[in-house]
């Protein structure tokens, strides 16, 4: 493919204070969406991310863990690395603040300043937040709180230096101003200049005493430098910037984009770009925060104990799939909210359902009518065969514009009217009715011919969002040898795939899971969070011991089953998924459920059906109430959801066998 320039990219670096919660995975989730798709369609990419190690925050972390910053820190940064490599995340260069390489570019920096005048030193007396390592004015506390993170600060008074900020903000207005896309997405534009900008910059401390654990003041190591100074530096400190032997600053600076949080804008777009301009650099072309990922009770945080582990979500779901759930729920730009039950319906329709059926339906047939061999196609003037062939040719097109304004999700949605229009073009042409009438096996040919080339389609576009599922879909086509039929370029031409390949329809990619033992899966690992491993050493002697999959009456006969009469039913409060029911089982008293069958029952029609239940499941809390066992539903890949009710009625209470 043709070069098409160069493309540099960043993540923010991560503290390495705590494993990454679902929300700092999405930051980097996405900008490996938009590396991978601009290295596909022909730019050259750099992809930055890595983890900024000093400051005060970090040094109280690891004196809590009663451990070295260092040996702390690189724990920390190991797991994050293997958190990238479980998301498939295809960085080009992790860059560690406690590395010489920036460690000395920051130190050279910082003189740099000083002896041009721009920093001067004098005395700091005002508020610092240590979990936002941000300097407060006391008219911009909240409450007496930290305005961004609403947590306590700390009043200090020490010498430091300071930076000059007004020397540069006029011109930093007036590159804003001119440079509609410097911050997106636009609303945030006028936050930054009427909120920092107008009020006037005051000069800002960039240095601290009071601790040790950073990068000393080459010429006065008692100070040390403000932690936002050394890590917006790693910017292009990983590019080795002053480094004579060295061109990667003249290849990928200014950077495309520096995709980050809202919650750090103020940083990357007024003191990031007074840095840059007092260094003479060019400034970045894009600052994108995104917002939040949010959970249904709100933030994520550690205190609460809610944060979501995208580790844990990765190994049981796949990364593929929680990189499309992040990538495809979460509008860019706006806060979005993450949820096992979310998490799981997006699998089960679009994934399971859409993308997966798409496959396995046209290759089932394949097999069934062709013996497995990809038939050629006739020339047709079929309205419904033009209709695919143009989606098909227009959503690559489509895409690239989508990603170039950087609305990931919209780009995401334009693949998915390609595979629903897939499936559509499979129920107007009725294979399976096709098959039964011999004349019309060329018809037959043609349209079995047009998925698959679709579904080749589908497989090329994916990649950059899904780098996994593409593989197993060329296993199954039989493109692995034909690196041609799968890049970018080939998009442009429909009739790749050449007839005669041999398909071999494999494991579904995605099989559905059931959102009621998934639910309830979760809820069982929240009340021991940290018990995880003995969680998943019960779940694996759970499992059926034979390797058939296939279990033993006695291993059954665990399982008491019940009919049980449902006697009450409501909603859960804050919850449109789940009903609270209460279940007679005779003798044995009652019990109650929390079902996820609201969006296919009214709690009404409920009362008085005897349902089959499970009544030795281990109680567990859904949303605060506590469910005590399951009732059972069958669910099919139309997404319908059916009770299993007893045919006649029986003693509530009564055996299942
Ligand atoms: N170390 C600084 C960044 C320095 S960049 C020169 C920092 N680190 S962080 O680990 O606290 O946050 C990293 C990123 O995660 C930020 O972009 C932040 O906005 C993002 N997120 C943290 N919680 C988040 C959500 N709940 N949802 C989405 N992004 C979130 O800040």
């Amino acid at each position: 493919m043709a070069g098409k320039g160069t493309f540099y990219i960043t993540t923010p670096i991560y503290y390495p204070s705590n494993k990454l919660h679902i929300g700092n995975a999405y930051t980097t989730v996405v900008a490996d969406a938009i590396a991978r798709f601009k290295r596909a369609t022909g730019y050259e990419v750099w992809f930055l991310t890595g983890t900024d190690e000093h400051g005060q925050k970090i040094a109280r972390e690891a004196a809590a863990a009663g451990k070295k910053p260092q040996e702390f820190v690189d724990e920390i940064v190991t797991w994050i690395k293997e958190l990238w490599k479980e998301l498939d995340i295809s960085y080009d260069d992790f860059i560690r603040t406690t590395e010489p390489r920036h460690y000395e570019k920051v130190q050279q920096i910082f003189t740099r300043f000083y002896e041009q005048g721009d920093i001067y030193k004098g005395k700091y007396e005002g508020w610092y937040c240590t979990p936002c390592e941000a300097y407060w004015q006391e008219r911009e506390l909240k409450d007496k709180k930290c305005p961004d993170c609403g947590r306590p600060v700390e009043l200090i008074a020490e010498e430091a230096y300071f930076f000059r900020m007004s020397r540069y903000a006029d011109r930093l207005l007036e590159h804003i101003e001119s440079h509609p896309e410097f911050i997106l997405p636009p609303s945030r534009k006028n936050e930054m200049i009427n909120n920092f900008l107008r009020p006037g910059l005051e000069d800002l401390c960039v240095t601290r005493t009071s601790f040790d654990w950073g990068i000393p003041v080459p010429f006065d190591p008692k100070h040390v430098i403000y932690v936002w100074v050394d890590a917006l530096s790693n910017y292009i400190t990983a590019l080795d910037y002053g480094e004579a032997g060295s061109d990667k600053m003249a290849r990928f600076w200014p950077a495309d984009v520096h995709l980050i949080g809202k919650d750090i804008l103020r940083f990357h777009t007024i003191y990031w770009p007074i840095f840059l301009m007092a260094l003479g650099l060019p400034l970045p072309r894009t600052v994108f925060g995104h917002g939040w990922l949010l959970l249904q009770e709100g933030k994520m945080s550690k205190s609460k104990g809610n944060v979501v582990d995208p580790m844990l979500l990765s190994k049981r779901y796949g990364s593929d799939a929680v990189r499309y759930f992040l990538l495809r729920e979460i509008p860019m730009g706006q806060d979005g909210v993450y949820s096992l039950e979310a998490l799981i319906k997006r699998i089960n329709t679009d994934l399971a359902n859409d993308l997966g059926n798409l496959v396995s339906r046209t290759l089932t047939m394949v097999e069934r009518y062709f013996d497995g061999v990809l038939p050629a196609p006739a020339p047709s003037g079929e309205e419904s065969d033009a209709d695919l062939r143009e989606l098909a040719l227009q959503t690559p097109v489509l895409m690239e514009r989508r990603m170039d304004e950087l609305k990931v999700h919209e780009a995401l949605a334009d693949l998915w009217a390609l595979v629903r229009r897939s499936n559509k073009y499979i129920d107007q042409n009725t294979p399976w009715e096709l098959a039964r009438d011999p004349a019309k096996r060329e018809r037959l040919g043609t349209v079995l011919y047009n998925l698959v080339e679709s579904i080749r389609f589908i497989g090329v576009m994916l990649e950059p969002f899904m780098p996994r599922t593409p593989a197993k879909i060329w296993a199954q086509i039989g493109l692995q040898e034909d690196a041609g039929a799968r890049d970018w370029d080939s998009l442009r031409q429909w009739g790749r795939m050449k007839p005669g390949t041999a398909i071999r329809r494999g494991e579904d990619l995605f099989p559905r899971l059931n959102l009621g033992w998934e639910l309830h899966r979760a809820a069982g690992e929240q009340k021991a969070p940290r018990e995880e491993a003995k969680g998943q050493a019960a779940r694996e002697s759970a499992a059926p011991a034979d390797e058939s999959g296939l279990i033993t009456i006695d291993q059954f006969s665990q399982v008491d089953l019940r009919a049980a009469t449902i006697v009450e039913a409501a909603a859960v409060p804050g919850a449109d998924k789940l009903l609270q029911l209460t279940v007679d089982l005779g003798a044995e008293g009652r019990r109650q459920v929390v079902a996820g069958i609201a969006r296919y029952y009214r709690p009404e029609e409920l009362i008085g059906r005897q349902v089959l239940y499970v009544a030795n499941l281990k109680p567990v809390k859904l949303r605060g109430v506590l469910s005590q066992g399951m009732i059972l539903a069958a669910e099919d890949d139309q997404g319908r959801l059916a009770l299993t009710t007893l045919d006649r009625p029986l003693a509530p209470g009564s055996k299942v066998r």
